[in-house]
């Protein structure tokens, strides 16, 4: 699934999300670090015992000169094609939100591609709101 979301991104934005060799032994390194820890979430949705979408978050923290300092962080969100639109995606995101509270962290923050418009209007119809824009260029 996540391939496939990575996949999606070159679409969206190009050769940076293009998958090195040997992804697959890192992405198994970073996704199993969110397994069994308290400040961090791997989120399976299940139908019918068959995974049909994810969830990656944690808890981060901002420099401690700031008053409010932890935050949390939502990496990647995905359902795959045949279940969207049945509330599988807004399920893993309520679960991730509940989640957060339980660990009175009260502000939820997340990156998705400025072209990624089916991404954008499920994050708006979420409660999220653009607060940063991130610009890049070419050198
Ligand atoms: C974005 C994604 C996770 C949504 O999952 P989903 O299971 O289809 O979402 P849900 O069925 O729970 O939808 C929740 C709400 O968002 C709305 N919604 C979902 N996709 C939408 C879209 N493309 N446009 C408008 N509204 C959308 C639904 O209508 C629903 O609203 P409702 O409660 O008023 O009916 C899924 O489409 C996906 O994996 N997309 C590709 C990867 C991606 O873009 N991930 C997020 C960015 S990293």
């Amino acid at each position: 699934m996540w391939k496939e979301l990575a996949e999606f991104h070159v679409d969206l934005g190009g050769p940076e999300h293009r998958l090195a060799r040997g992804w697959k032994t890192e992405w198994r390194r970073f996704v199993r670090g969110h397994i069994g820890r308290t400040d961090r979430l791997c989120l399976v949705a299940e139908v019918d015992g068959v995974p049909v979408g994810f969830l990656l978050a944690a808890i981060l923290t901002r420099p401690k000169v700031f008053e409010r300092w932890p935050y949390g962080h939502i990496y990647d969100a995905f359902v795959e094609g045949a279940h969207r639109n049945r509330g599988v995606g807004e399920s893993l995101v309520n679960a991730a939100l509940e989640w957060c509270r339980a660990r009175r962290v009260d502000r939820v923050e997340l990156y998705t591609h400025a072209r990624n418009d089916l991404g954008m209007r499920f994050w708006q119809r979420m409660g999220f709101e653009t607060t940063v824009h991130i610009l890049d260029r070419r050198i």
